[in-house]
């Protein structure tokens, strides 16, 4: 028999190492034949620990499995896929994961993370020895084709940006994927490392051969050592297995690569902020031009990927490109992970074509607030996403559609909020954030997000509470236009987009004559 037990860091932070324990034990104490596979997460977390049995019928999945379940659980003769109060029945038909189209995460809580066996049993290293197969131009063109735009957030066309690469002249050329998930709610980077670390080689190694790089780092955070524990013995199996090597697969190409680990602050996670931590220096954003496509890491043309932008790479090259096009809607094509987090019933990931609508989603999808209070607000794309309200819930997902909305999809993170949320306190908070965080190289973030903490307060004291909404305005149009990075540009998405959706939020409390 076969049980899997995530080793995903959310189902660990849940207590999944205690029962793979306690299972264990009991598959000891019994003298049973049975074998523990350390998986990736489904992306159920209101399931987590979610325990699955291999049985004929295929996996029967049982969760949230306390260790305290366990005893009762091989009482009832789970090994054989029995029915318990926890069984969820076969884990296929859970709605939850019935309805998404996995494309880029069908592996992850599939396959154990760590075995090349079974990445190839499940169609992996397809696509790359179909990118081997062809030239670089040929590689190169299906991504374009594919419709992929970059998953981080800003949706730049992945084909174009490798087209610069391949285009480009130079000695050295670099892949560097952007693993510094920083945004709130979001979670799709880590679980692809820790379920199927696998995928984001073969999608890097694919990047290598289409654009001529030869070397590729992954630079994620210290917050993240599941991920980087898994990504570097992926990556030692790989190159045992002649994934990386000089002759990748046994062709005429070379392509290597490492993970390096930055110390988590949240603007390393914009593209050149990332080239100096990477380059060992501090973590400030360069001016653009160039672009790190010409002039990167090290002054080498480099492709700088996210995770999932990277990881979506095998499936198109094994699919072809009019497969994955056929998924979504406008220009936004192929599957996108959403990740519904903050006040959600089923909080977790859902990789689905884009054009499901933020209600369906939210209501359907997340089943509304775990507290079961209204929902009031749903801030979408991290911390420097808009907040959007339920008369802007028939907004589909899709890159443009959000934009017309002055909101951003960014990397697809969605932090569900009650009734209770005082979107006045956001505002202040996306200010505050932007302050912290801010690397300090321009006027409008360095000055203007300290400016717009205490124009937050003052609002909220009730001083010349009009006067200075119009200057929390104004100070916004000034950060997002004279910015030089996302950081200070997109602050005050979340701020007007409080403002002007709960206006009653911003009205202030009469102040308390002394
Ligand atoms: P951007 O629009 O400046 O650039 C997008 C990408 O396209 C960059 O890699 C840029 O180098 C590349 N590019 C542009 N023109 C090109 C050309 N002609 N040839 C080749 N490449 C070209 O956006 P940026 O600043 O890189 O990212 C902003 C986004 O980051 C925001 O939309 C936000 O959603 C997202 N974000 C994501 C976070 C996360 O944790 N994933 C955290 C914070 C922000
Ligand atoms: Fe640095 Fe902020 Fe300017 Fe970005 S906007 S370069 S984080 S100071």
């Amino acid at each position: 028999v076969t049980l899997f037990v995530p080793r995903d860091a959310a189902s660990l932070a849940l207590g999944a190492e205690k029962v793979a324990s306690a299972i264990a034990a009991e598959i000891a104490g019994r003298g049973l034949d049975a074998r523990i596979v350390r998986n990736g997460s489904r992306g159920m977390f209101w399931l987590e620990p979610l325990v699955e049995i291999r049985t004929d019928h295929g996996r029967v999945a049982y969760g949230p499995v306390k260790a305290g379940d366990v005893k009762s659980l091989f009482d009832a003769g789970f090994l054989t896929g029995a029915d318990h109060p926890l069984c969820m029945g076969l884990t296929k038909d859970i709605p939850f994961l019935r309805q998404q189209t996995r494309l880029t995460f069908s592996r992850c809580g599939v396959t154990d993370p760590l075995s090349i066996e079974d990445y190839r049993h499940y169609q992996g290293l397809r696509g790359l020895e179909k990118a081997i197969s062809l030239t670089q131009a040929e590689i190169v063109q299906e991504v374009t084709d594919s419709g992929l735009r970059g998953r981080g957030g800003a949706g730049f066309p992945t084909g174009i940006k490798w087209k610069t690469v391949m285009e480009a002249a130079g000695p050295q050329k670099y892949i560097v994927c952007n693993a510094d998930e920083g945004d709130s709610a979001t979670f799709a980077d880590r679980m692809i490392m820790e379920g199927d670390p696998f995928v984001l080689i073969e999608g890097m190694a694919i990047a290598g051969i289409a654009t001529g790089a030869t070397k590729g780092y992954i630079y994620t955070r210290s917050e993240y050592p599941h991920a980087i524990a898994s990504m570097g013995k992926a990556i030692e199996i790989a190159r045992a297995a002649g994934i990386l090597s000089s002759s990748v697969l046994g062709s005429k190409h070379s392509f290597d690569m490492e993970v390096r680990s930055g110390a988590g602050a949240y603007v390393c996670g914009e593209e050149t902020a990332l080239l100096n931590s990477l380059e060992g220096k501090r973590g400030v954003v360069r001016a653009k031009p160039p672009l790190p496509a010409l002039k990167g890491f090290l002054g080498r043309p480099t492709v700088v990927n996210n995770v999932i932008s990277l990881a979506s790479i095998p499936v198109i090259m094994d699919r072809g490109a009019p497969f994955y096009r056929d998924f979504g809607m406008g220009r936004s094509r192929g599957t996108i992970p959403i990740q519904i987090a903050g006040n959600v019933k089923y909080g977790g990931l859902y990789e689905t074509a884009f054009g499901l609508t933020l209600g369906e989603i939210v209501d359907h999808i997340g089943g509304g607030t775990a507290t079961g209070r209204p929902v009031k607000a749903v801030q979408v794309g991290g911390p420097l996403g808009a907040y959007f309200p339920r008369a802007l819930f028939d907004t589909p997902f899709d890159y443009e559609a959000f934009a017309a909305r002055d909101g951003l999809i960014g990397h697809a993170g969605i932090t569900v909020f009650d009734d209770t949320a005082d979107l006045m306190k956001q505002a202040r908070f996306a200010m505050e954030f932007c302050a912290i965080e801010s690397c300090a190289k321009c006027t409008p973030c360095r000055i203007g997000s300290t400016r717009g903490v205490e124009t937050v307060d003052r609002i909220a004291r009730g001083i010349e509470p009009e006067k200075n909404k119009a200057l929390l305005a104004d100070l916004c149009n000034t950060m997002k236009f004279g910015s030089l990075c996302a950081l200070g540009g997109f602050t005050p998405y979340p701020v007007m987009s409080a403002m002007t959706h709960f206006p009653e939020d911003f009205a202030p409390v009469p102040m308390v004559e002394a």
